[in-house]
């Protein structure tokens, strides 16, 4: 949460600067703010669109910070937007990140006389720098940094030193690019692809000085640390809408190569099972698991559920799926030969590196799904499978979704060929994952119709949605994602859990949503159907292509391509996505930037 930005080299900063911001507005857009040393401070509340106006206004400077906000500390106001300064207003710094014992520092601060602007943690961070009798500002930061408890990703800079920023990271992500003349820091690769694809990674502990030539890196305390550049993968164009609405529509719209992608080089026909590079020099390990734990937060939970049912029925290995944010904090037993397996999109989400590292800390084998490579979960695990579904910009989460979902089709291949699956059923498999692409391409031909569905409902105040086995975590996706962009009130269950006590809520106002694909479960979700229609609630049923019984049942019907049980979930996920996006778009909503969330929680 919150994107920072720094640029120090030979280009006009502020240009850059602000569109480093409009890449990383997904993880906050509370407030943004820049500074430059001859263009002194710009700040606006609200999106990176209203900082805009100051690139009119001349200005030289070839060094600067910018940042956008995901209010923490303080309400989204001005005094609150960063970059935030010290007493003299000579060092300025953008944060991202909390810093847990601000109240404390902020009290001994104030009682040496010291007045605060803002409702800030950041602010008594550059206050608690300016403070320090230090020769230089990277002295000044590191004895600051010394008193602090919590996270940060942190760029600093001196009105003196135009030409040199302070880098220095804890918990929250940030990346350094590596130009021709020029350095960049970013809280995502992402927003470096338009100028370069060279990177260093900064480690927890770890604090840079950067000017227009040099990256020195060393740690707090003190050691030089010597890295080696990575490349980043992905182009530039990919942060573009190109010619869709909105980014949650593209990223919906690029299903079927998000599949290609995830299992492009994995698929051995032949043999009847997939080659998974990252988790290769742990197949023996695999082959003995007893159990495994996924962790995960929001839709990378609900994926990891749908893994669950994945990996228990085609592979025999019993998966029980934790919330990262639970996970973390209680109890946990691990029996047998056991794995932690994370899920997560951005790879930087607080809570799952958290469970990542507190099961690493227990000894355990730690495994990732991730997207973004070179983020923390990628990085801290032993081993992992990035799903490669490319920059996802909207914050409603739908193609890492759909990737995360197959690379866990490819994971239950691989162990199921290691323990019960014949070659015969694996090659049936593979054939389904390579014809997958073409029926989501039909799916997605389905969006205007389900546009006018959605118009049909998008007044209503409240929608459930249920499903049963492969698509109970489906029923609490398709519900979390149309909150996530439509802010109606929606609930999604297992079937079966129905009549244990939501029921109640049925009436004619409150619609259903039901995930009705033509499976082992069928009869009792028609079953399910009757008991809701009892109570008089309109019923949307999301079934598969040949079924003529639904049709006649429901009020609504959408029909999908019906391809393997295994892969049904990933082809009925693309209609819970559309529908949500139209509803929010019916109600005038900005899909892509729901209010009160960011896309990478990087808080806790
Ligand atoms: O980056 P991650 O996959 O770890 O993010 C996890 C959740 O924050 C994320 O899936 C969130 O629930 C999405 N906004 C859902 O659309």
């Amino acid at each position: 949460m919150c994107g920072i930005f720094g640029y120090v080299g030979n280009k006009p900063a502020r240009k850059i600067l602000i569109d480093g911001l409009r890449t990383l507005e997904y993880r906050g857009y509370d407030s943004a703010g820049i500074f430059t040393p001859r263009g002194g401070v710009i700040q606006a509340v609200g999106p990176i669109a209203a900082l805009e106006e100051c690139l009119l206004v001349d200005d030289s400077s070839v060094a600067g910070i910018a940042h956008t906000r995901w209010a923490t500390h303080g309400a989204p106001t001005l005094a609150n937007a960063h970059p935030h300064h010290d007493a003299t207003e000579s060092i300025w710094i953008v944060h991202n990140g909390i810093i847990e014992n601000y109240q404390e520092l902020k009290e001994e601060l104030a009682a040496d006389g010291v007045t605060f602007y803002s409702d800030t943690d950041t602010e008594v961070l550059a206050k608690l720098i300016g403070r320090q009798r230090a020769d230089t500002l990277q002295a000044a930061v590191v004895v600051a940094l010394a008193r602090v408890r919590g996270t940060y990703g942190l760029v600093a800079m001196h009105v003196d030193r135009p030409d040199e920023l302070i880098v220095a990271r804890m918990g929250s992500p940030i990346v350094l690019g590596v130009g021709s003349g020029e350095h960049f820091v970013s809280s995502d690769p992402a927003a470096l692809l338009p100028h370069t694809k060279t990177v260093l990674y900064l480690e927890d502990g770890e604090v840079a000085v950067v000017s227009a030539s040099a990256c020195n890196i060393s740690t707090l305390d003190g050691v030089h640390r010597q890295k080696a550049t990575e490349t980043i993968v992905g182009e530039a164009a990919q942060l573009q809408k190109q010619g869709f609405a909105h980014f949650m529509l593209k990223e919906i719209h690029e299903a079927p190569e998000v599949i290609e992608n995830a299992i492009r080089g994995r698929l051995m026909a032949e043999e009847g099972t997939v080659k998974l590079g990252g988790i290769e020099p742990y197949l023996e390990v695999f082959s003995k698991l007893d159990r495994l734990t996924i962790v995960g937060c929001g839709s990378a939970y609900y994926a990891g559920l749908v893994g669950k049912y994945l990996l228990e029925e085609y592979a025999g290995l019993p998966v029980e799926v934790e919330l990262a944010s639970e996970y973390r904090y209680k109890r946990n037993y691990h029996l047998g030969n056991t794995a932690v397996l994370a899920v997560s999109q951005s790879g930087e989400t607080a809570d799952t590196l958290a469970a990542v590292r507190k099961a690493k800390a227990a000894g355990i084998l730690t495994l990732g799904i991730v997207n973004v490579v070179g983020s923390s979960v990628a990085r801290e695990t032993d081993a992992g499978i990035y799903t490669h579904a490319g920059p996802e910009v909207a914050v409603a989460s739908t193609k890492a979704f759909l990737s995360q979902i197959t690379v866990f089709a490819l994971l239950a291949i691989l162990l199921g060929r290691q323990r019960q699956l014949s070659a015969e059923n694996g090659k049936e498999l593979i054939q389904a994952l390579t014809e997958l692409p073409q029926s989501i391409q039909k799916t997605l031909a389905l969006s205007s119709y389900i546009a006018e569905i959605a118009k049909k409902y998008a007044h209503t105040r409240n929608m459930m949605f249920i499903g049963r086995t492969f698509h109970a975590p489906l029923a609490y996706e398709g519900a979390l994602k149309l909150k996530e962009v439509s802010y109606l009130h929606a609930e999604g269950y297992a079937g079966g859990e129905l009549k244990h006590g939501s029921i109640a809520m049925l009436d004619a106002e409150f619609p259903i949503v039901t995930l009705v694909p033509q499976d082992a479960v069928y009869e009792k979700m028609l079953a399910n159907i009757s008991e809701v229609q009892a109570r008089s609630a309109p019923v949307i049923a999301i079934g598969t292509e040949g079924d003529t019984l639904l049709p006649k049942t429901v009020d609504d019907v959408i029909l999908v391509p019906k391809v393997h049980e295994m892969l049904q979930p990933i082809i009925s996920a693309i209609p819970l996505q559309l529908l949500a996006y139209h509803v929010g778009v019916a109600k005038g909503l900005n899909v892509d930037r729901p209010r009160n969330l960011a896309k990478s929680v990087t808080v806790e």
